[in-house]
Parts: structure tokens; C-alpha cells; sequence
């Protein structure tokens, strides 16, 4: 495998991506609502379009795992893309969205790229080989009481049917924290873990494109990703825990008396 061109090829989907999302957030948009709560404008599916047509130019065969189509593809390699995280905030014109892609080979995301076109800051990992913020090096934080931490988290789309379970959860965070932050873009959150801007970060339901590449740059700036009973975490699991590894045993404490 050519990691040095699946590099290169990641870091120009994700700014091509990067910068149809920064040329759209201020102009009026096409909404369509999935669900509910879940939407998709015409810049998901232009980044998307973007993202494949950038990767298939290097690599015709290998296959997707993509939000906004049907997966395709059979390939041990294979490219699992959010095209915009943080669609709400997009939608609103609120400026907390990127574009995250993780690199899978043989059923292991070896390399992840999170692109925040509003702040340029490119995230990556590449597995065994560290964690970078615009090629920079970066750690996870050294806080090791939740009493001086600052987490987030996020309520998936479901947040309707389960609101008493999540407020549950949401309420001894805020009891047990110095505060708690919903910022609307798993991908930023875990990456925001990986650069110790905050401390922890949970969320139930997380798809795999929305943590393929962000628990690979979390798990290589030094910090813990597991399901909610401190399980390794699988890309299908529902319960997700990222921390700086020094909170993980206390905030599955917390976490298990909701879960
Ligand atoms: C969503 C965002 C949000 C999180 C949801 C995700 P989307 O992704 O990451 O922060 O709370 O669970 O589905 O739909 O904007 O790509
Ligand atoms: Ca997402
Ligand atoms: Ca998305």
C-alpha cells in the first residue's frame, strides 16, 4: 500500500471538500430533511461528489463507505467519508462543521483526516505514527479530574424518542464537570480530545463516518476511544467514549449508571 499517495490524496479531498463548504455557508441553501432532525443540503452531496471523484482518480478501485450514498465497492481498501459533519450547524450558517475522512484497509482505519475549512486546522493520523494539527504534533490533555475538566458531547438524531436518557447522562456531566459543550460535529469534538481542547468527549449512536478518522486521531495524540463499558471500540458500536485517558475510568462510572 502507497501511504504516502493515500496521504496526499486524503489531504486534497478534504480540501477541495473544505472549500465548497466555505464558499456555501453564507449563501441561502437547498434543505432537505432525511428525518426530522436530519438534514442534507446540496454542499453534502457536492462534497461528497467531490471527495469520491478525488479519490477514484487515484485509486479507481477502491471502495466507499460514504453518508450521503449507498456504500459501493469491493476492495480491502476502502474510504469511510462524512462530507460535512455538523450538517445542522451548515444549515444555519453557524460556522462548526468540517469534513471527515478515514482510510480502512483490511477492516483497519490506518490513516484520518479532519478538515474545519472555517479555522483551517487539518487534523490527521496515520496509525503508529501520531497525531497532527497542520502538521504539527499533538497531545491529548493532562487533566485527570473530572472536576477540572471541561467535556462535550452531542445528542444524536434520535434525541426525541430518548430525551431522558440523554438529559440524564447530560445532568451528572454538568454536576460532576466544569462544563460541558454540544457543539454539533463529532469529528471537531474528537479532534478537539486528540489537541486538548477538551478533556473528554461522549455520544451515543455515532456513525462510523463520523468517528472512523477522529478515534484514530485521538487514540494516536496519546488518549482512550472505547464503548461505554471501556470495551475497544468497533466502528458499529453505539456508546462512545473518548478521553485523554486519564478520565476514562471515571466517566465510566458515570456513563454506567444510565447505559
Ligand atoms: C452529526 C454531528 C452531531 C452529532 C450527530 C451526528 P451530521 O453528524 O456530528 O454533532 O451529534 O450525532 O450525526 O449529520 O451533521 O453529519
Ligand atoms: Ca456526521
Ligand atoms: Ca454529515
Amino acid at each position: 500500500m502507497n501511504y504516502p499517495q493515500i496521504k496526499s490524496t486524503l489531504f486534497k479531498a478534504l480540501r477541495e471538500a473544505g472549500s465548497l463548504m466555505k464558499e456555501a455557508i453564507d449563501r441561502p441553501k437547498d434543505i432537505q430533511k432525511k428525518s426530522e432532525l436530519s438534514l442534507v443540503t446540496e454542499t453534502d452531496c457536492a462534497c461528497e461528489k467531490a471527495i469520491i471523484a478525488a479519490v477514484q482518480k487515484d485509486f479507481p478501485d477502491h471502495a466507499f463507505l460514504t453518508e450521503e450514498s449507498p456504500a459501493f465497492g469491493n476492495s480491502p481498501s476502502r474510504w469511510i467519508v462524512d462530507p460535512v459533519d455538523g450538517t445542522t450547524n451548515f444549515a444555519h450558517g453557524y460556522p462548526v462543521s468540517c469534513v471527515s475522512i478515514g482510510f480502512e484497509h483490511e477492516g483497519v482505519v490506518r490513516m484520518g483526516g479532519v478538515y474545519d475549512p472555517f479555522r483551517d486546522e487539518l487534523f490527521f493520523a496515520e496509525k503508529g505514527k501520531g497525531a497532527f494539527k497542520n502538521d504539527k504534533p499533538i497531545r491529548v490533555s493532562q487533566v485527570k479530574k473530572l472536576s477540572e475538566s471541561l467535556i462535550a458531547t452531542g445528542f444524536p438524531y434520535d434525541v426525541r424518542e430518548n430525551a431522558d436518557y440523554y438529559l440524564a447522562t447530560f445532568k451528572d456531566f454538568l454536576m460532576t464537570t466544569q462544563g460541558i459543550r454540544r457543539a454539533g460535529a463529532a469529528a471537531i469534538d474528537l479532534c478537539y480530545v486528540a489537541c486538548g481542547r477538551y478533556d473528554a468527549f461522549y455520544e451515543k449512536n455515532l456513525q462510523p463516518w463520523d468517528k472512523a478518522a477522529g478515534m484514530l486521531i485521538v487514540e494516536e495524540a496519546g488518549g482512550r476511544v472505547t464503548n461505554y463499558t471501556g470495551k475497544p471500540l468497533g466502528l458499529n458500536d453505539h456508546g462512545n467514549l473518548a478521553t485523554n485517558g486519564l478520565l476514562h475510568a471515571e466517566m465510566i462510572e458515570i456513563l454506567k449508571k444510565t447505559t
